[in-house]
């Protein structure tokens, strides 16, 4: 008998039977039977918020609630806040103001402003601050929510619509985010749809004796089960050291061990418990101390006889002496050396050594990771699924389940944020041969505690950092050695170490320089691509250890900072000439509004409380790898853009069109962002590295720019005058110079090559970084997987803290963070880049950690894993664009993704080195260690 029973809930106004177990939460109910899939399943714990709805009028997190428990109560969903096709004024407000990024938070927050504009219309800082406090956004830093709520009744300015570059531009999707019409992955469904659910290992290393799947396979509704045995190949991006499924050894907690699709996701997960595995438990090595001592545990004894590559998708020999034997858990060595470190030292008259240690981060993107797998009568199968690259999903999935890469097509559903995590393969593998073996649609989307104990973390790493300098401050050598802790999988570490050693000269002329790192595998997740890329544990390392030489040679940290910058014209490590630096410009902009405020004096501080000053900066790149674009003009003269750019929430999408506009002087709304789709997007490497902007940016100004040239030309044929006398006017005419009657429009241009004559006006452009190569004459690099990282990015931070001295908790009370972005092609998507980054780092400085107790991560949920929500940040964060165009960036463009984040780690220990005299050299900055 059916424990189902039919019920009335009252949603939106309207009056809705649904069918449901007493136990049904209100969010099942909504997504599943009412297709209201606004209400975002980020946690299933009610702690991230974003499945809030209003019930009568009061937030309310619909998985907490029951849906039974609803009835004869007015549920409101985002959906029901305007009409089909409207915005209310909240929404609006979000749009405008630049609040929305990758937009999954947006519907709970929208409602949770909404209630809280209801009850008061004048809403303080402090009250918006508590009535989103458990509304958790992963992107934003807040600060934009902040001030879309009190623009709605304060009739704050809202920004002028106007599109051309360097404009505030609202991003092309996001009306579609605020009102619960765009669709994520778990919010797409496929007639006939399997659910897929996964079976983590429970051992953090073991070998597996046995496993028995025929009870789970025997459950009524369970179409497949797989295991290890399914998957004969390995995959992996450098070391091809990696099975979708483990398959005789497992080598963390939470590694998939088999997956079953079902009937629903009950049925799956029920299977789940079905399966009977025995494991013969290994000594397991969760550090790299561990995992480097003479008695640890060989966690990859087959490592010898793996695949290798390098970047460029070479075949690496094996052994090599960069990469390594199989003999111990080492997995990658990397040494860097320019000038002569040895004999520099004999020249300084003061030499600081010291070890510093980071720590894991997650990325907590707020849409857990997860896959839709459709199937065709050929056997071709399309995936949707959050990525930072469909082509990157497609290579992927054909490598790891043996296929041709036409049988694969990868594309891109709205993605709720991603920060690197998302720039690997997640459950797209398992997904896919799920659909394979049914022959049916899977939908495989994680848990939250799932995605923290399957997937990627930011690299924990252990640096001895040795810097020397003269008395006057001219900094003559540094030399440091990086052991990164890979996890169990090599994943993209080889490239994220070599940036954290490369990035350890910081942005100085630093002469003499020599890095080495090592990479270690240990019995934990793999550690991955995470926002910075090895950026943050460099600049933690060397923005410290220059603020401890400026207090042994007694100079100001930030004049210490400005004698030795990188300017205009210097070279990084390998003879790079950076063709526009900003990052004296950004350091002077940060002191001077922070001193200007006043910052940092404790005078100021309560009584039990200390305030302190600290500055840090970044140096990172932006234009690696290859990418293209195509720009096609349609037959009414407006425009087609294809670029297969993922859009992860930083506004992208926004931002190529506003290039592809302003090279064309079209209105934003004349251009036509196409979704990516491996089936026909040109390829483009990654949303990744800080790259899309200046890379994709530069495809995009190309592509459009050959466009361009092909309008001229039909034009000047067309009206029988020179190319050189025709100019471009706005909204897509051509006119005779100095002749204003004398036009004719891109639609009679397009026609008529669309026709008559020529036929369709397309650009296209595919390009990779044409600048200079690292110099192997001048650096010695062995192990390094980049032959240059394109162009070189600047920022500083100073920031103001607070500490409590009987507690050790430190609250940052305003931060200052001045960045040279080139030129800002929006300045409001780069604003929130910024703030974004400066909070995600808040979280990396203070109090986030993944911990790891008998090598079972005990912390994964967003219960026990806190991330900075409204009520964390600080009350001013003030982003500072500095704009220093870059000769070959569109229209001076450069990236912005990953600096705002860091800096922020540095500076705030400084800052506690300011406020105390204490300096801490490990991460986190907990109050235990404060204290
Ligand atoms: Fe808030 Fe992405 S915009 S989580």
């Amino acid at each position: 008998m059916s424990d189902k029973q039919q019920f009335n809930i009252r949603v939106n106004g309207d009056d809705r039977a649904v069918t449901g177990k007493p136990s049904d939460t209100l969010l099942r109910v909504l997504r599943d039977q009412l297709d209201l899939t606004g209400a975002k399943r980020g946690c299933d714990q009610g702690v991230c918020g974003a499945c809030t709805v209003l019930v009568d009028g009061t937030p309310q997190r619909a998985c907490l609630s029951l849906a039974i428990n609803c009835t004869g109560r007015e549920i409101t969903t985002v959906e029901g806040l305007a009409e089909p096709g409207a915005l209310s004024k909240m929404q609006q407000a979000f749009v405008d103001s630049g609040a929305v990024q990758c937009g999954f938070c947006s519907p709970g927050m929208v409602l949770a402003a909404t209630a809280l504009l209801a009850e008061n219309p004048s809403p303080g800082v402090e009250d918006i601050r508590s009535a989103l406090s458990g509304n958790l956004c992963r992107c934003s830093g807040y600060e934009k929510i902040i001030t879309a709520v009190q623009s709605v009744n304060a009739g704050l300015d809202q920004p002028e619509h106007d599109h051309a570059v360097g404009a505030r531009a609202p991003r092309i999707e996001a009306r579609d985010k605020v009102s619960g019409a765009a669709r994520y992955v778990d919010d797409l469904n496929a007639p006939h749809m399997l659910h897929g659910a996964i079976l983590g290992s429970s051992a953090p290393h073991a070998r597996i004796v046995r496993i028995d799947a025929d009870r789970a396979r025997a459950l009524k509704g369970v179409e497949a089960v797989l295991t290890g045995e399914d998957f004969p190949n390995r995959y992996g991006s450098f070391v091809k050291d990696e099975r979708v499924l483990a398959r005789g050894t497992v080598r963390y907690a939470g590694q998939p061990v088999a997956a079953v699709a079902a009937i629903d996701e009950d049925t799956a997960r029920r299977a789940l418990l079905l399966i009977d595995i025995e494991y013969d438990e290994l000594p397991a090595a969760t550090d790299t101390r561990a995992s480097l001592a003479e008695d640890a545990p060989l966690i990859h004894d087959g490592f010898a006889d793996y695949e290798k590559l390098n970047l460029r998708g070479a075949q690496l020999d094996a052994p090599d002496q960069e990469i390594g034997q199989g003999t111990d858990n080492v997995l990658w060595r990397v040494d860097i050396s320019e000038g002569d470190v040895d004999a520099a030292w004999a020249d300084c008259e003061v030499i600081l050594e010291n070890e510093y240690e980071t720590h894991a981060q997650q990325h907590v993107y707020m849409e857990p990771c997860g896959a839709l797998v459709e199937i065709d009568a050929s056997g071709k199968l399309t995936i949707h699924s959050p990525s930072q690259s469909v082509h990157n999903v497609q290579a992927k999935v054909a490598e790891a389940l043996g296929l041709p890469m036409t049988r694969v097509r990868a594309v891109s559903p709205f993605v709720g944020g991603a920060f690197g995590g998302k720039g690997g393969p997640h459950v797209q593998p398992i997904t896919a041969a799920l659909a394979l073996a049914t022959k049916r649609p899977v939908k495989l989307v994680l848990s939250r505690a799932e995605d923290f104990e399957f997937l990627r973390s930011r690299h924990p790493s252990r640096y001895r950092a040795k810097t020397g300098a003269r008395r006057d401050g001219t900094i003559l050598a540094r030399e440091i050695e990086a052991v990164f802790d890979a996890g169990a999988y090599c994943d993209e570490t080889p490239a994220v170490m070599c940036f954290g050693v490369f990035a350890a000269r910081g942005p100085y002329n630093i002469p003499n320089f020599r890095g080495s790192g090592v990479a270690v595998y240990t019995n934990k997740l793999r550690t991955g691509s995470f926002r910075g890329f090895g950026g943050p544990q460099a600049a933690f390392v060397g923005e410290s250890q220059i603020d401890e030489l400026a207090a042994e040679i007694g100079m100001d940290p930030v004049e210490l900072r400005i004698k030795n910058a990188m300017r205009t014209g210097d070279q990084y490590i390998g003879g790079q000439t950076v063709e526009s630096c900003g990052y004296v410009a950004c350091l002077e902009a940060a002191r001077d509004a922070a001193i200007a405020a006043g910052a940092g004096n404790s005078s100021d501080a309560p009584p039990g409380r200390k305030r302190g000053l600290g500055y840090g900066s970044s140096l990172q790149i932006c234009g690696s790898h290859s990418t293209s674009a195509n720009v096609y003009l349609l037959p009414d003269g407006s425009v087609a853009l294809n670029t297969g750019v993922v859009d992860l929430g930083q506004g992208s999408d926004t931002t190529l069109t506003q290039i592809c506009a302003g090279a064309l002087e079209l209105p934003i709304g004349s251009v036509s962002f196409a979704a990516p789709d491996t089936d026909s997007s040109p390829f483009n490497w990654k949303t990744s590295a800080s790259r899309v902007t200046y890379t994709a940016g530069r495809a995009v100004l190309d592509a459009a720019n050959e466009v361009k040239r092909a309008i001229l030309d039909n034009g000047a044929e067309m009206m029988e005058c020179a190319v050189e006398d025709l100019e471009l006017r706005p909204g897509g005419r051509v006119g005779l110079k100095g002749v204003a009657e004398q036009e004719i429009t891109f639609r009679d241009i397009s026609a008529r090559a669309h026709y008559r004559v020529g036929g369709p006006i397309m650009g296209a452009r595919s390009l990779m970084f044409d600048g200079e190569k690292l110099d192997p004459k001048r650096v010695l690099l062995d192990g390094f997987v980049f032959d240059n990282f394109g162009i070189y990015i600047f920022g500083a931070h100073a920031v103001e803290i607070e500490l409590d001295e009987a507690t050790g908790r430190v609250e940052v009370l305003r931060a200052w963070c001045a960045h040279d972005v080139g030129r800002a092609i929006n300045p409001s998507a780069v604003e929130g880049q910024i703030e974004g980054g400066f909070v995600q780092g808040l979280g990396y400085a203070l109090f986030e950690e993944m911990v790891w107790a008998d090598g079972r991560l005990i912390n994964p949920t967003l219960m026990d894993y806190k991330i900075p929500g409204i009520a964390e940040i600080p009350a001013e964060i003030h982003p500072i664009i500095i704009e220093d165009p870059e000769p070959t960036g569109p229209f001076g463009a450069k990236g912005i993704g990953e600096p705002g984040l860091v800096p922020v780690a540095p500076a705030i220990a400084n800052a506690i080195y300011s406020a105390t005299g204490a300096r801490i050299r490990k991460l986190p900055l907990t109050p235990e260690r404060v204290l």
